[in-house]
């Protein structure tokens, strides 16, 4: 019984976005290898054409896409065509923003980070249905798990994007598809060095590569870190609001503009 909750594998078809930089360019790299074919997605081509030269030079086969995952048709568009010619057998909905307070950055948070995943997923599950069989990840954050006071937007547009994948995932296991709702903590990326004020446990951009792919090869429901946060955060949310609401106070950071 173990044996068959412990599986593992490696994806070979592989869709990112945001794989121009940080994690999404990260894990491309990690996963470029001989009969390995990744679709990289972002709005930076250069940047694109920079990680897909490295990852071909690894061996992988690589199509890259300069789009913004806020436009849902032309994305759409890409996805099913790229899924046509090799049928992705993993999804990785990364692409994020961290924006300063205000309302312009608030939607541009909300249609990045929530809807810019909604429309990368949608198009490839009755795909995924029709062959019996997929993985779709969803790249969240611990400030999906108790509002920060310093970033509402991005709290809500990750807190609803963690209830999407695990939605999903509820619905989608009995057809064979698995989701992992990846949340992290504060990891070195350009996102995170525009930051500043308390970073907690901050993780390094190879070990963050390291803990999602394990996640990711061990087909984990939820890939949470690092744990001491994750519990943390947690407890604040079971506590009385306006308790929770103090010492949450002690996580303050400045967003600056990208
Ligand atoms: N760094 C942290 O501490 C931290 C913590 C928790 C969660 N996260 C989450 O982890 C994910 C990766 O973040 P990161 O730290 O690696 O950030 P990053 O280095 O800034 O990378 C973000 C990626 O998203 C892409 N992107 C942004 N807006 C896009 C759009 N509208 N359309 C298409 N692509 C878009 C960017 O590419 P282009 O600019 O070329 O479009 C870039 O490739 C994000 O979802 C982030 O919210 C980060």
């Amino acid at each position: 019984m173990l044996a068959g909750m412990m599986r593992f594998y490696s994806a070979r078809r592989i869709a990112i976005t945001g794989a121009s930089s940080g994690l999404g360019a990260g894990l491309a790299r990690d996963y470029a290898a001989p009969g390995v074919s990744l679709a990289l997605f972002a709005r930076r081509n250069e940047r694109l054409e920079q990680v897909a030269a490295e990852c071909r030079s690894r061996g992988a086969t690589v199509e890259i896409a300069a789009l913004d995952v806020g436009e849902s048709e032309p994305l759409g568009g890409m996805l099913r065509a790229m899924d046509d010619a090799q049928g992705f057998d993993l999804v990785i909905a990364n692409a994020g923003i961290a924006a300063p307070p205000g309302e312009a950055g608030a939607a541009k948070q909300i249609r990045t980070n929530l809807l810019g995943a909604i429309h990368t997923i949608e198009p490839l599950i009755p795909r995924m249905l029709a062959r019996g069989h997929g993985h779709i990840a969803v790249v969240t954050s611990v400030a999906a798990l108790r509002g920060l006071p310093d970033c509402p937007a991005y709290c809500a547009s990750k807190a609803g994007l963690r209830l999407y994948g695990e939605a999903l995932r509820a619905g989608l296991a009995p057809s064979g598809i698995d989701v992992t709702v990846i949340t992290p903590g504060f990891f070195f990326s350009p996102m995170s060095e525009r930051l500043r004020g308390s970073k907690p446990l901050m993780v390094g951009s190879a070990r963050v590569v390291r803990i999602v792919r394990r996640g990711l090869d061990r087909r984990r429901a939820r890939v949470s870190f690092p744990w001491p946060i994750v519990a943390l955060l947690r407890l604040l949310d079971l506590l009385p609001a306006r308790l929770g609401d103090v010492l949450i106070r002690w996580f303050r950071f400045q967003i600056y503009a990208g």
